[in-house]
C-alpha cells in the first residue's frame, strides 16, 4: 500500500502537521506542503532537485529507466513513426491528430511562418556578428509589439492562435538571425515544403539558385526537432512557466525560455560541445581533457555528458546516436578528424569509471550537435535550433498553466541569511 499522508513533527513540541500524498498517475509521489506557509514554514530547496512545480499531463520522464513519453507515447515511437507538427500537435493538443486534424492543423502553421514585415528592421538593428541567441530573445520578445490580438491570455482562442503564430514564427526568426549573420537576404518561407525541409529552406538557399534540401537530412533535422521538443519542468520551461503565471504576454514568456536556454548548462551545451571538440582539437589530448573533467579543482566540465534527471543513457540520446551515424555515412564524413575525435571521446568516456560511476552518459546534446554540425550547421545556431524545437513544449506547458485553476502566480519564498535589521549611517560616519 502506498502511504497517503505524512506527519510533520517538531522538537519544540509545536502541534504536528499532517501532510497529504499526492500520486500521479506515473512516477513519484508528492507530499503536498501548500498549507505549510499558514504555519508560517516554507521548505528549502535550491535548484528544486526535490520540489515539483506544477501538476501537469504533458511529458513523463523516468531518469533512472531512461524514459520519455510526450503525452504517453514512448520517444522512441513518435520519433520512427511522425514528423515534429504531428509531435508539436500531440503536446499542444494532448493526442496526435488524425488525418483531417493534421492537414488543418499544418496549413494553419504554414500561413503562420510569415513575420510582420517591420520586424526586418528590428533585425537590422542589430551588428552583424550577433549571436543568433540574442537576436531572437529580442526579436521573438519584440513580436509582442507587433501582435496586439495576442495579449489577452485569459481567453483560450486567443491563446492558440498565440501558439499557433510562436510555433510557425520562431524558425524563420532563427534562421533569419542567421541569414543577418552572414549578411545574405532573408529567405521567406515556403508552403511548399515540410516543416524541417522549410526551416533548412530558409538557413541555406538564396535567391540565386535553386535549392533541394536533401531527404537524409531533413529526416535527421525533424528528428532532432521531435526529440528536444519537451523535456517537463526544465530550466526554460519552468522559466516560461514563471513569467506566464504573472499573466504576461506570450512572446516575452518565450522570449524568457530562450534566455534560459541559452546557459551552456541547458541548451547551450550542444554549442558548447563543439567549442570543446575543437578544443580539444585531437584524439591524442582526449586524456588531458578526460584528466580535468574529472579534477575537482578546475571548473571543466566535459560537455555533452551527464544529466540532471537521467541516470541512465537518455533516451533521446540513443535515438540521436543512431542518427548521428546515419547522416555522418550520407554527408561520407566518417573520417572526418572532428567526428573520428567525438566518437573516441564518446566511447572513452562510456567506459571510463569516473564517468561510469557518476552515471555520466553522452547526452542528446552531444549527438545532436555532431549531426548538426554534419549537415553544415554553424554551431552558433545549434541553440537557436534547440529553441525552435522547444517552442512547441513552451507553448503547451504555458497554455496548460494558463488552463489550471490551481496556478497561481509563481512566488517561491527564501531562505534570509543577510544582515539582521540594522540602523542607518551616514555616508560621513561610514
Ligand atoms: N563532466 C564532468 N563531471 C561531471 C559532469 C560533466 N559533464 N557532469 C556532472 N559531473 C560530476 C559533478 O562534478 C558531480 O561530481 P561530484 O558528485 O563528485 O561532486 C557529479 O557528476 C554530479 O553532478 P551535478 O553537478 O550534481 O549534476 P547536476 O544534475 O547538477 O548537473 C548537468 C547536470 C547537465 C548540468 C551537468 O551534468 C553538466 O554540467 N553537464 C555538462 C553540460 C551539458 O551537457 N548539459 C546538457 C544537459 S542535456 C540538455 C538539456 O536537457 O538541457
Amino acid at each position: 500500500m502506498k502511504p497517503t499522508k505524512v506527519t510533520l513533527t517538531f522538537d519544540d513540541g509545536s502541534a504536528p502537521i499532517d501532510l497529504p500524498i499526492v500520486s500521479g498517475n506515473l512516477g513519484a509521489s508528492v507530499i503536498d506542503i501548500r498549507q505549510l506557509g499558514k504555519h508560517g514554514i516554507f521548505t528549502y530547496d535550491p535548484g528544486f532537485l526535490s520540489t515539483a512545480s506544477c501538476s501537469s499531463e504533458i511529458t513523463y520522464i523516468d531518469g533512472d529507466e531512461g524514459l520519455l513519453y510526450y503525452r504517453g507515447y514512448p520517444i522512441q515511437q513518435l520519433a520512427e513513426h511522425c514528423d515534429f507538427l504531428e509531435v508539436s500537435y500531440l503536446l499542444m493538443h494532448g493526442e496526435l491528430p488524425n488525418q483531417a486534424q493534421k492537414e488543418t492543423f499544418v496549413g494553419t502553421i504554414n500561413r503562420h511562418t510569415m513575420l510582420h514585415d517591420q520586424l526586418n528592421n528590428i533585425f537590422r538593428g542589430f551588428r552583424r556578428d550577433a549571436h543568433p541567441m540574442a537576436v531572437m530573445v529580442g526579436v521573438v520578445g519584440s513580436m509582442s509589439a507587433f501582435y496586439n490580438d495576442s495579449m489577452d491570455v485569459r481567453d483560450p482562442k486567443v491563446r492558440e492562435v498565440a501558439a499557433y503564430r510562436l510555433l510557425a514564427k520562431v524558425p524563420t526568426v532563427a534562421a533569419w538571425s542567421y541569414k543577418y549573420n552572414l549578411g545574405q537576404p532573408f529567405m521567406y518561407p515556403q508552403k511548399r515544403y515540410n516543416f524541417a525541409e522549410n526551416f533548412m529552406h530558409m538557413m541555406f538557399a538564396t535567391p540565386t539558385e535553386d535549392y533541394e534540401p536533401n531527404p537524409v537530412l531533413a529526416k535527421a533535422f525533424d528528428r532532432i526537432l521531435i526529440l528536444h521538443a519537451d523535456h517537463e519542468q526544465n530550466a526554460s520551461t519552468s522559466t516560461v512557466r514563471l513569467a506566464g503565471s504573472s499573466g504576461a504576454n506570450p512572446f516575452a514568456c518565450v522570449a524568457a525560455g530562450i534566455a534560459s536556454l541559452w546557459g551552456p548548462a541547458h541548451g547551450g551545451a550542444n554549442e558548447a560541445t563543439l567549442k570543446m571538440l575543437e578544443e580539444i582539437g585531437d584524439v591524442s589530448r582526449i586524456g588531458e581533457y578526460i584528466k580535468r573533467a574529472k579534477d575537482k579543482t578546475d571548473s571543466f566540465r566535459l560537455m555533452g555528458f551527464g544529466h540532471r534527471v537521467y541516470r541512465n543513457m537518455d533516451p533521446r540520446a540513443a535515438i540521436m546516436r543512431e542518427t548521428c551515424h546515419q547522416v555522418l555515412d550520407e554527408m561520407g564524413l566518417n573520417d572526418d578528424p572532428m567526428f573520428k575525435l567525438a566518437l573516441k571521446l564518446e566511447q572513452i568516456a562510456l567506459e571510463d569509471e569516473y564517468f561510469v560511476s557518476k552515471q555520466l552518459y553522452p547526452n542528446v546534446d552531444f549527438y545532436s550537435g555532431i549531426v548538426m554540425r554534419a549537415m553544415g550547421i554553424p554551431n552558433s545556431m545549434f541553440t537557436a535550433i534547440f529553441a525552435l524545437a522547444r517552442t512547441a513544449g513552451w507553448v503547451a506547458q504555458w497554455n496548460e498553466m494558463l488552463s489550471d485553476p490551481e496556478a497561481r502566480i509563481g512566488r517561491p519564498r527564501q531562505l534570509y541569511t543577510g544582515a539582521p535589521r540594522r540602523e542607518f549611517v551616514s555616508l560621513d560616519k561610514r
